[in-house]
């Protein structure tokens, strides 16, 4: 792997990410860290199946013209994928940012909600839509990043939870932006009403928009409910 690093963008409890080039494009490497409390051997398996399962959503996704970073490199057996870098900043410093325009911040907003829609419109929920996972550029257009717990599911209930976990999110780390979720959920709904209804797939038919923002309702609700 011919990657050069320049800079540690990220270091978690799951993955470090370096800031490098490949093959003279700009690029990131993620590498996966073991878990210490993790049997090592099963640490390895289940770090080698996220990666690979990450891997194949990634390509798959790429493939249907979404934006979402392009697989350039994969070393399973090291835990390393060499990724195109997206131009952007992650949402959550967006949403900090006092500097960016209430208009621009709408802008990215409804943006993301669509992406999330063309995410789930191809039967896949992404597992961990937090502001960090979701990269914005200069002109307030969303790509979607890390899909170590993205799976392929037409069941609406895994759906309505994505877009649960970014309401959620939305509401307790970025309560200035009071709006924030109506306007990702406008530009959910909006994509749809743009693409038309869901095709049909190999696993049958994806909830529609409709389906999905109705379960996020009951979601909300039960939450409330159970505390
Ligand atoms: N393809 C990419 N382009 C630009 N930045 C990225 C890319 N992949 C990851 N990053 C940066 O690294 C951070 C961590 O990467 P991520 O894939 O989310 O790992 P983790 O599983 O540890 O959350 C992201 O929040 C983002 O800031
Ligand atoms: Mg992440």
């Amino acid at each position: 792997m011919s990657f050069k690093p320049s800079r540690q963008m990220h270091l978690g409890a799951e993955a470090e990410v370096w800031s490098g080039s490949w093959m003279g494009r700009d690029a990131v490497s993620k590498l996966r860290r073991p878990r210490k409390w993790r049997h090592p051997d099963l640490d390895h398996r289940l770090g080698h199946r996220r990666m690979m399962s990450e891997a194949r959503l990634l390509i798959r996704l790429k493939n249907a013209g979404l934006p979402v970073p392009a697989l350039w490199d994969l070393d399973p057996e090291a835990g390393r994928m060499i990724l195109e870098r997206i131009p952007g900043r992650p949402l959550i410093e967006v949403l900090r940012d006092a500097t960016y325009t209430e208009s621009f911040i709408e802008t990215a907003l409804i943006n993301t909600g669509a992406v999330i829609r063309q995410l789930h419109r191809q039967a896949i929920t992404h597992g961990d839509l937090s502001t960090n996972n979701i990269l914005v550029d200069t002109n307030g257009n969303a790509s979607l990043i890390d899909f170590g717990l993205a799976v392929i599911d037409y069941e609406v209930e895994r759906f309505g939870i994505d877009l649960h976990v970014i309401d959620e999110i939305l509401g307790a780390s970025h309560p200035e932006h009071i709006d924030a979720i109506e306007q990702l959920i406008k530009g959910y709904a909006a994509e749809e009403e743009r693409l038309g209804a869901p095709a049909e797939l190999s696993g049958g038919a994806v909830p529609t928009a409709t389906e999905v923002l109705r379960r996020l309702e009951d979601v909300r609700s039960r939450v409330r409910y159970h505390g």
